[in-house]
């Protein structure tokens, strides 16, 4: 089998943690070669840009917010994605491209296409394999958050705003799917796995 980059979408407390160790183990029992990973924070600079970014004391312009996520993503493609799919493991991160775009381009309001263009610019065009959103109804998600960070404080119209986006821009996504993260996280990694070409 080809490496695969698999990428986990979902707002916060949908499951994504679980889902990707649940699914690494799984893959890893049938000898495929994995690794799993996170935006922000996928690499050493990513971790302190994430600092910056969570810090609920902080004020961040919207434009200035994208800047360090894909800072974050660019950093994480060139030292981690692609060479591990280059030395033929499997790739699964929770989060890529898509949460800029439902979080920055519909929560913040930034345009759709500006968003694209640069993560098109920061991934040098690394598209994944296939992208699976775990939905969650925002008033579940928001209520799973506990301690907030500078995202979760936004409150439940940001949430559904985010929300609105993931479920318009999953359905363009070529091997894009939709699961209902309200599900038990058993089910939840079946329906994943029976999505992948892992025979
Ligand atoms: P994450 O660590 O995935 O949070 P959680 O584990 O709670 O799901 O991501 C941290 C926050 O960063 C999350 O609230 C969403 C936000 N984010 C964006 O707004 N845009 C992006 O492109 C990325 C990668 C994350």
């Amino acid at each position: 089998m080809r490496p695969l980059f698999i990428v986990l979408e979902g707002p916060d407390a949908s499951g994504k943690s679980t889902q990707l160790e649940r699914l690494s183990a799984e893959l890893s029992r049938r000898g495929i070669p994995v690794i799993t990973t996170k935006e922000p924070g996928g690499t050493d600079l990513g971790k302190r840009l994430r600092e910056i970014l969570l810090d609920p004391r902080r004020r961040i312009e919207p434009l200035a917010e994208l800047f360090l996520l894909l800072a974050d993503r660019h950093q994480h493609v060139r030292e981690l994605i692609k060479p591990a799919l280059e030395a033929g493991k499997t790739v699964i991160s929770s989060r890529y491209t898509l949460s800029s775009l439902a979080y920055q381009g519909g929560g913040r309001g930034l345009p759709l296409e500006l968003v694209r263009r640069l993560n098109d610019l920061a991934t040098e065009g690394l598209k994944p394999d296939y992208t699976f959103l775990l939905d969650l109804p925002p008033e579940v998600a928001l209520a799973r958050t506990g301690d907030r960070d500078r995202f979760e404080a936004e409150g439940l119209s940001f949430y559904i705003r985010v929300r609105e986006a993931y479920l318009e821009l999953i359905r363009k996504e070529p091997n894009g799917f939709v699961i209902d993260a309200t599900l038990p996280p058993a089910e939840v990694t079946r329906r994943i796995l029976e999505r992948l070409p892992l025979a």
